[in-house]
């Protein structure tokens, strides 16, 4: 077991409150966690050229993982709205601009408010998703993926999270994924979900590195 302890797992995500969420979730794990921030040269920014989720998870963990020389995970989510086609998808980040970068939260959910605002109630389910990858070397040697179906309402309510998590209440429940506290949010997330089957896995894959 001291040996697992000492091995090192990359998670290799710039979004500051999603890198919160997964060191979170990864808690209590027989590794140590380096973040973005804890790495030099920093990690350049890694184009997400994928058509899903799942590509793109990939992509990420794939260049990180050369980059840094770790074990390496890498999470790849949005949000799919079904009045939009399924948008704004694999572009969630990048949905209110039109130069391939990210947006800020608030100009997203602006966007997508807009988008929305001829849909009512019964017609505004959406869902999360989350693709995770593990690379090592360049190669992809691990993957999961988690859902978590509700609906997109009408005015922003919370201050928790990020992203689009003010507009977004999950099935079953009354409040936003920003008014949910991190721990209630951890239980349901896509973001859990993708990790609750994965980190077996990833335990089990260390024990037998180290
Ligand atoms: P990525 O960093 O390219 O995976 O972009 C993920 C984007 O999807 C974020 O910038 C958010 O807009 C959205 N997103 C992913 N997960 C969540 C979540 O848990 N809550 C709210 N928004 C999320």
């Amino acid at each position: 077991m001291d040996g697992a302890r000492r091995t090192r797992i990359f998670v290799a995500s710039t979004n500051h409150k999603k890198l919160r969420e997964l060191m979170e979730l990864l808690a209590g794990a027989p590794f140590e966690i380096v973040g973005a921030g804890d790495i030099s040269p920093p990690l350049p920014e890694i184009e997400e050229t994928g058509a899903t989720f799942d590509e793109n998870a990939a992509l990420k963990a794939q260049a990180a993982s050369l980059h840094s020389g770790m074990l390496t995970l890498a999470d790849d989510s949005g949000l799919e709205v079904d009045a939009l086609g399924g948008s704004p998808g694999v572009l969630s980040a990048r949905y209110a601009t039109d130069n391939n970068k990210n947006a800020s939260d608030g100009a997203n959910r602006k966007k997508l408010l807009f988008a929305l605002r001829d849909v009512s109630a019964p017609a505004r389910s959406a869902r999360f998703r989350c693709a995770i990858a593990v690379a090592r070397g360049g190669k992809v040697i691990l993957t999961s993926t988690g859902a978590v179906e509700g609906n997109i309402i009408e005015t922003e309510r919370g201050t928790g999270g990020f992203g689009y998590d003010p507009l977004f209440v999950p099935s079953g429940f009354d409040r936003t994924f920003a008014e949910m506290s991190t721990s209630e949010k951890a239980a349901i997330s896509h973001r859990a979900r993708a990790l609750a089957s994965l980190k077996p896995r990833l335990v089990e894959l260390i024990l037998t590195l180290s």
